[in-house]
């Protein structure tokens, strides 16, 4: 029963983490195009502020579960499958280039946009995506590795 929780926990946090980025990159950002730059920016701001932080609770959440998971049930490293090794690690590095991207370019963007630099703000602004974009690609990744090594 606390294992399902957990499970459940994890993968609600995997599809908000990687589906808010999805919808970010994919849907979002090239709708933006349609507004001048100074909307623009104001309305990134808006945006990643609130999905990062629902990635604030989402990381951990997945991590946290992870962990709950792979050492409480899947017996430990020596007891756990190819698959999840290799999510751990997918997992890892993509809390890792989150941490980079809200301690770098997302402050430098902030920072900018008060100080109204908008050719700074607009420079963050693609660094942001381009970490985004990384992280993007590793989460799918790790749901697929995730889904094929259960499949067997
Ligand atoms: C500390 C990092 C992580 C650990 C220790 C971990 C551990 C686990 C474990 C033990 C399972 C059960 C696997 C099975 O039953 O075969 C699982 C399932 C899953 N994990 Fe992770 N995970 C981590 C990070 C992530 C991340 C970052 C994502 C996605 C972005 C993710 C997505 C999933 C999904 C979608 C499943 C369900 C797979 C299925 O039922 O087909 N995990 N994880």
């Amino acid at each position: 029963m606390l294992g399902n929780l957990f499970y459940v926990l994890h993968v609600l946090g995997a599809v908000l983490w990687v589906g808010g980025m999805a919808f970010a990159i994919l849907a979002l950002r090239p709708a933006l195009a349609a507004l001048e730059p100074a909307q623009r920016l104001a309305l990134h701001e808006g945006v990643l502020s609130r999905f990062f932080r629902i990635v604030w609770h989402a990381m951990p959440a997945v991590l946290l579960s992870g962990w709950l998971l792979l050492f409480g049930w899947y017996g430990g490293f020596q007891g756990s499958a190819w698959h999840i090794h290799l999510m751990h690690l997918l997992g890892l590095v993509m809390a890792g280039v989150f941490l980079a991207l809200v301690t770098g370019p997302w402050r430098a963007f902030r920072a900018a946009l008060a100080a109204g630099d908008r050719g700074r703000a607009g420079a963050a602004a693609e660094r942001i995506r381009q970490l985004v974009s990384l992280n993007l690609v590793l989460g799918l990744a790790t749901i697929a590795v995730a889904a094929w090594g259960r499949f067997g």
